[in-house]
């Protein structure tokens, strides 16, 4: 296999993208980046500032992003979770309704897009800089816009109801649908499967056979 290798996976709500990315990070002992939970972060630590939908984009979102300090905590040995000045937030807090409802609308924000891209790149020489020999990084636009160098991009899809059944099962009470359109819609960086992307069904195959398909094509790879 290559000395390092970049993975992207990208993919609507409730694919599976963070179960499968999850699993190949561990078998493969790379730094697993999850973008959702950075969009996440940023929308929570900006409701803490005070901010709504009504604030977007106004001079007051342009003035708290740029008082926010992004830096990064590795947890669990191989998980590069965003802290923003040095906070880091718990998932309760991130995976809440409150941001539920809104992470779309602030996502679209080209301010804070800009923001997450550059700390989203820079992650690639943090993995290398902490001996990582790979990273597995999951959103909606990493094979698009964050990292479309990447030695393999896979794209995970399902059909509404098995995603909207998985969420179910988990006890969240999140608007798949409604978020999908936003993100799939937005004028930067929607969610789209690029050419050259791998398309996976996870609606169809179990997460085990989802994380076989992609370990075979990343064993695959030419080194
Ligand atoms: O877990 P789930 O797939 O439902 O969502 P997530 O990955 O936690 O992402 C939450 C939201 O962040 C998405 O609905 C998008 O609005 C936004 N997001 C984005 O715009 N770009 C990314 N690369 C990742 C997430």
């Amino acid at each position: 296999m290559n000395p390092f290798i970049v993975v992207a996976m990208d993919g609507g709500a409730a694919t599976g993208k963070s179960s499968s990315s999850k699993i190949i990070s561990e078998k493969y002992n790379w730094m697993h980046i999850d973008t959702g939970s950075h969009y996440r972060t940023v929308t929570r630590a900006l409701i803490d500032q005070g901010l709504s939908v009504q604030d977007l984009p106004t001079k007051k979102l342009d003035d708290t992003i740029k008082s926010l300090e992004p830096s990064t905590k590795i947890v669990a040995d191989r998980v590069a979770s965003l802290m923003i000045n040095e906070r880091l937030y718990q998932s309760e807090h991130l995976r809440s309704e409150k941001v539920n409802n809104v992470v779309s609308d602030f996502a679209a924000e080209p301010i804070i897009r800009y923001f997450l891209l550059n700390y989203q790149r820079n992650l690639v020489p943090f993995a290398k800089e902490n001996g990582y020999s790979g990273i597995v990084m999951e959103g909606r636009d990493i094979g698009s816009v964050v990292l479309p160098d990447a030695d393999l991009r896979f794209f995970l899809h399902a059909d509404l109801d098995a995603r909207k059944k998985r969420r179910e099962k988990e006890g969240i009470a999140d608007e798949v649908e409604k978020r999908d359109k936003m993100d799939s819609s937005r004028k930067v960086a929607p969610l789209v499967c690029v050419n050259g992307a791998i398309s996976i069904d996870s609606g169809i195959h179990s997460l085990e056979e989802v994380v076989q398909i992609i370990c075979d094509k990343i064993e695959e790879y030419p080194s």
